[in-house]
């Protein structure tokens, strides 16, 4: 099976091209393949003859979607419904990554998928929009919810990874503010990669959330990979009202599933998803 992979040199995508033994991975760069561009999609299409597109690309820096909604609905929206719609005329599978940010954060339980989203932020609304437009094709589309992803290949976006920065930041030896009234379900790439080969290899479509397993503040994850790195050092919690931004973020998006199980997939909790992360880190940088 070959899989044609946008924004392969991502978090997610990096994960998908290690990880997903037995797929050819076609991964064009994003200035060899702009999604946006959907002539140049299709053209790809025709010339790499995918079964599978899995769509990791998206405009995802929140405040930046909150000052140029155009450019977020371009991106996460208009370019997402276009790509589904040229896979649905080919007749080739389509997947694509939404966020937990779809939800208000009212709940205090993790959202399932039959939740009803309610974005507060023009990147949720634009990533819901995506969503309704791939939907609307009525094609073998599958379309992953998951929420605070890390993975050993940062993002071009944020230029860090939030594990690597805690750690950075408290060898250095200085003061760690984190928040503590933000609950999510941090997601290590690595297992998110795999669940998504489990998914399109069982042939799911539809609405699927993905995350590592269990609420947790910022604050109690970030005190936990220090605890797991070996790393003695104090971490001040912080409200998010601290946190200077322009844009309303969910103070709960915890992500849970109320159909991964019919696949009998279970997601490792987010104490996992560290513990991988820390060992495939460590791996990484002996070269391995
Ligand atoms: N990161 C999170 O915490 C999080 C949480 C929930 C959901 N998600 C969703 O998960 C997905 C993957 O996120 P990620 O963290 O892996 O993102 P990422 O690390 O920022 O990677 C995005 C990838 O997409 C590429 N790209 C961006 N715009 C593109 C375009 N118009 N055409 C082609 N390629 C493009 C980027 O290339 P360049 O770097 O070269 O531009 C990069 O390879 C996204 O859909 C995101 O919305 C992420």
């Amino acid at each position: 099976m070959r899989a044609l992979l946008i924004g392969g040199s991502g978090q997610l995508g990096a994960e998908i091209a290690r990880r997903w033994n037995g797929y050819e991975i076609v991964a064009p760069s994003h200035a060899a393949l702009d999604l946006e561009d959907a002539s140049a999609f299709e053209a790809a299409l025709d010339r790499s003859q995918p079964g599978v597109v899995v769509n990791c690309a998206a405009f995802h820096n929140v405040d930046r979607c909150t000052a140029e909604p155009e450019r977020a609905f371009a991106a996460n929206a208009v370019a997402v419904g276009k790509a589904a719609a040229a896979c649905k005329a080919r007749d080739v599978a389509f997947v694509t990554i939404s966020t937990d940010y779809v939800f208000d954060g009212s709940a205090n339980a993790p959202y399932v998928e039959s939740d009803a989203p309610n974005p507060i932020s023009a990147y949720g609304v634009s990533k819901l929009a995506g969503e309704y437009l791939v939907a609307l094709q009525q094609s073998r589309a599958l379309v992953v919810r998951t929420c605070g992803v890390y993975g050993l290949r940062a993002s071009s976006t944020k230029g860090y990874t939030f594990i690597d920065r805690i750690i950075a930041q408290a060898t250095a030896g200085e003061a760690i503010r984190i928040v503590s009234d933000v609950v999510a379900s941090p997601t290590y790439a690595g297992h998110l990669a795999e669940a998504l080969q489990r998914l399109v290899s069982a042939g799911a479509t539809g609405l699927y959330h993905v995350a590592n397993a269990g609420p947790v503040s910022w604050y109690d994850f970030a005190a936990e990979a220090l605890r797991q790195a070996g790393i003695a050092h104090p971490i001040e919690p912080i409200s998010a009202s601290e946190w200077k931004s322009e844009t309303r973020r969910p103070a709960f998006s915890a992500l849970g599933s109320e159909r991964l199980s019919a696949l009998s997939i279970a997601m490792p909790s987010w104490q996992e998803g560290i513990a991988a992360y820390l060992t495939d880190k460590r791996a990484c940088d002996r070269g391995g």
